[in-house]
């Protein structure tokens, strides 16, 4: 079947003042985490049709909003989402603030697997907490969890954020390594917060497993959160929710949403999302097929071209994972010479933690047009390097 939607359409995104793209006209981004893509059809269609209501006040959250999660995580993953569980919060940042300040005091610990998203560090020091790290092993072109470290670690913590699936490796967790998280929460008495923003970008063989698909999916403080912002590329409308089963932790959750002003939506949070969930499929098929053959790409040019970049294998997500040690350069070096002398912008892989400090992060959620400019640039620097 002729695919329907067209990836490979360039949007000069250096006019719509998109944060990835504010760098200099002779340089390519492939940093922050966000796609390039046209957006899903009934996505514009229905901002164009709200724009025409012409009066923009103040919007509850209709319940065919909760509805549009719960039909899309039981189509896709079989997970059960009731509506009474769910709280809108305009971000996963935000909601990751209100819980941190609700249920930590200040020098409490916040453990997370390591390398990690970086903005998770400003929110454990934003919040007079501190980070304990449990730091990925990493061997064998993979990322594994030291058990021992983790748990002992956890012992000690109020809080674990879980990124499931993990940015920035691309790494998703089995259905024991879930199991195992929450049994070992459940032990230790401590608030998992996992973030499963990534989830739908599952184009390999290993799938996501969310916290809500086991049987400790009761354990009083376990928060889920969910969002079209990667999927359907709508970080900018700010409408996501955290999922609470337990109901005083929700209401205590609740009320901090609405205290520190995320429970409300802007007047385009909601209606694009209900079209995006319940009829967005075959577009997240075909963007999941197009970023495979982005990563085939990359990695077909890495072969030809002998690179002495190592990619890492990811389970999932856009977001590719790639070791520079050969070069003996550390993150920051390495990038900042690649942007400066070959205009290429990507993530240093510091930001994500110390043991980043050997790789580097590229978003692969382009057109192959980028794609191949990336590459071009990218070898062109190798061969530089080796001179
Ligand atoms: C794992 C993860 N969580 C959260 C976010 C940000 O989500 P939001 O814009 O909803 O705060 C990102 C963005 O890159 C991310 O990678």
């Amino acid at each position: 079947m002729a695919n329907k939607y067209n990836f490979d359409q360039i949007v000069d995104r250096r006019k719509l003042h998109s944060y990835k793209w504010y760098v200099k006209d002779n340089e390519i981004s492939l940093s922050v985490a966000d796609s390039d893509f046209v957006c899903f059809p009934e996505i514009k269609k229905s901002l164009l049709s709200k724009a025409d209501d012409s009066c923009f006040g103040y919007t509850y959250v209709p319940d065919e909003y909760f509805d549009a999660y719960s039909y899309w995580w039981k189509k896709r993953y079989d997970v059960n989402l009731e509506r009474k569980n769910f709280i809108f919060c305009s971000s996963i940042v935000a909601s990751i603030d209100v819980v941190l300040k609700r249920v930590t005091s200040k020098g409490d610990k916040v453990l997370m697997l390591t390398p990690i998203y970086n903005v998770f560090f400003n929110c454990i020091k934003n919040n007079g907490l501190t980070l304990n790290e449990s730091k990925y092993v990493y061997g064998n072109n993979s990322f594994s969890i030291d058990w021992e470290d983790f748990e002992n670690k956890l012992k000690e913590s109020k809080v674990f954020i879980l990124c499931n699936p993990h940015n920035p490796i691309g790494k998703m967790f089995s259905l024991e390594e879930i199991n195992r998280f929450v049994s070992l929460c459940k032990k230790y008495n401590v608030f998992l917060i996992s973030d499963e923003i990534h989830c739908d970008y599952d184009y390999n063989e290993k799938k996501y497993v969310s916290v809500l698909k086991i049987d400790d999916s009761d354990y009083e403080r376990l928060i889920a959160l969910f969002s079209p912002g990667k999927t359907f590329n709508v970080a900018g409308l700010h409408s996501s929710v955290i999922y609470i089963k337990d109901d005083n932790l929700r209401e205590l959750i609740q009320n901090g949403v609405y205290a520190d002003d995320v429970g409300e939506p802007n007047y385009f949070a909601i209606d694009p999302v209900i079209k995006a969930y319940t009829l967005g499929e075959q577009y997240v098929y075909e963007l999941n097929e197009y970023i495979k053959e982005n990563r085939v790409l990359l990695k077909k040019y890495f072969v030809e071209k002998k690179s002495n970049l190592k990619i890492i294998d990811n389970d999932g997500t856009y977001l590719l994972w790639v070791d520079i040690s050969y070069y003996g350069l550390s993150s920051k070096e390495f990038t900042k010479l690649l942007r400066q002398e070959f205009g290429v912008v990507v993530c240093s892989g510091e930001i994500y933690g110390d043991s980043g400090t050997n790789f580097f992060r590229v978003n692969l959620a382009t057109n192959k047009t980028t794609i191949k400019e990336f590459c071009n640039r990218l070898m062109k620097f190798e061969e530089r390097l080796k001179k």
